[in-house]
C-alpha cells in the first residue's frame, strides 16, 4: 500500500505531513509526501515564516512523477491543508487522472478549511471542495465547522449531524466522518459521526442506504494542533481500501482511530503540562506552542497497536 500525501510541511513540530507520514509508515504504508507549504512551524505560534506551493509548482512535481512512471503505484491519495485555489484545482486534475489510470485508488480528502467558526484558507477553496474534489473522493473527514460550510447549516444537534452526513454523501463520497462536534446541551463532550453509503458502486450515485455510527468522548481543555491531520492518517490506515470497506470495518476503524487519538492527546497533555505552565507564566507564546506539540514519536507503540480505551475513560 502506498499513499500520495498532499499536505503541509513544518520544519519544527507535528502538523500536516509531519503528523501523518510517520504514523502511516508505522502502520505499514509507503508514503510519498507532497508538501503544499513549507513553514518554519505551525500557524498557531506567534510568528511563522515560509512559502506556499503554487498550482504551477504542484504541476511541475506531478510532471516529474509522471515522466518516471511513478504515478501509477498509489493505492491511496490523501489530501490535507491546501492554501491556494490554484493548487486545489491542480489536485482535482491529478485525482481525475489517477482514478482513470487506476480505478481502485482510494481518494481520502480532509477538507481543511477552518475550525471553531474561523476560516484559515481563502474562501475560494470552499466551492472547489464542495463542487469538485468531493465529487471525486471516497472518504472525507470534515470537522463540524467544515461540515457546516459544506452544507450551509450549523451542526449542533445529533439530528442535524445525521442530516449533514446525508447531505455530504450527496456531494460524492461513500464515507463521511464528522471528526468532532460539540452539541447543544452537552458541553465538555465531543461526538464523532460517521456513515457509509452502501449498495452503490464506488463512483456511482449515492446509494439510498446510509448506515452510521457515533462515538463520544470527553473534550480536553486547551488547544492542540495537528489533531485533524493525525486523525486522517490513522483513519486512512485503519479503513484500508474503499473497495473492501464495510459498515463493520468503518465502525472498527473509527474506534481504533479515536482510541489512539485519545491516548496521544493524554500523553501530549501530560508531557506539556509543566513546560506549558511555566511558559504561560512568563507569557512566552512560542514556548507554550512548542510544549503542546503532539507527542507522535513517543506514541509509536500505541499507534502501531491501538488499545481499547474503556468507555469510562472516553466518558
Ligand atoms: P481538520 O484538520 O479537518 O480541520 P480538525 O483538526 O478540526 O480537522 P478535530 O475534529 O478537531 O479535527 O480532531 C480530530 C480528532 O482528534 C477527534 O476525532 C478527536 O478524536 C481528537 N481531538 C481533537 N481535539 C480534541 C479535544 N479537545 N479533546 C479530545 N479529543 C480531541
Ligand atoms: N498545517 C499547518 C501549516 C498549520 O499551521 C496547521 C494548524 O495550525 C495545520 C496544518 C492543521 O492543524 P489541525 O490538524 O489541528 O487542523
Ligand atoms: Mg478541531
Ligand atoms: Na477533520
Ligand atoms: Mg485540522
Amino acid at each position: 500500500m502506498s499513499v500520495l500525501s498532499i499536505q503541509s510541511h513544518v520544519v519544527h513540530g507535528y502538523v500536516g505531513n509531519k503528523a501523518a507520514t510517520f504514523p502511516l509508515q508505522l502502520l505499514g504504508f509507503d508514503v510519498d509526501p507532497l508538501n503544499t507549504v513549507q513553514f518554519s512551524n505551525h500557524t498557531g505560534y506567534p510568528v511563522f515564516r515560509g512559502e506556499r506551493l503554487e498550482g504551477t509548482q504542484f504541476q511541475t512535481l506531478v510532471e516529474g512523477l509522471r515522466l518516471n512512471g511513478l504515478l501509477g503505484a498509489y493505492s491511496h491519495v490523501l489530501t490535507g491543508y491546501v492554501g491556494r485555489p490554484s493548487s486545489l484545482e491542480a489536485i482535482c486534475d491529478l485525482v481525475e487522472q489517477l482514478k482513470q489510470a487506476r480505478p481502485s485508488t482510494t481518494i481520502f480528502v480532509d477538507p481543511v478549511m477552518g475550525d471553531e467558526g474561523k476560516l484559515y484558507v481563502p474562501s475560494e477553496l470552499l466551492p472547489i471542495y464542495r463542487d469538485k474534489l468531493l465529487r471525486l473522493s471516497h472518504i472525507v473527514t470534515p470537522n463540524s465547522f467544515e461540515a457546516e460550510l459544506l452544507t450551509g447549516a450549523p451542526v449542533r444537534t445529533a439530528e442535524r449531524a445525521c442530516e449533514a452526513l446525508r447531505q455530504i454523501h450527496a456531494l460524492g463520497p461513500r464515507v463521511v466522518i464528522i471528526t468532532s462536534a460539540e452539541l447543544e446541551g452537552d458541553p465538555g463532550r465531543l461526538h464523532l459521526f460517521a456513515s457509509i453509503s452502501e449498495g452503490g458502486s464506488a463512483d456511482g450515485p449515492p446509494a439510498p442506504s446510509v448506515r452510521g455510527i457515533t462515538i463520544s468522548f470527553a473534550k480536553r481543555t486547551g488547544w492542540f494542533t495537528g489533531t485533524g491531520d493525525l486523525f486522517a492518517a490513522l483513519m486512512l490506515a485503519h479503513l484500508g481500501s474503499i473497495g473492501d470497506l464495510t459498515f463493520e470495518g468503518l465502525a472498527a476503524g473509527c474506534e481504533k482511530a479515536v482510541w489512539t487519538m485519545q491516548q496521544v492527546l493524554a500523553k501530549t497533555a501530560e508531557a506539556a503540562a509543566e513546560e506549558a505552565a511555566s511558559a504561560e507564566r512568563v507569557g512566552d507564546g512560542a514556548a507554550v506552542a512548542r510544549a503542546r506539540e503532539l507527542r507522535i514519536v513517543q506514541s509509536r507503540d500505541l499507534i502501531m497497536a491501538p488499545q481499547r480505551v474503556a468507555s469510562r475513560a472516553l466518558a
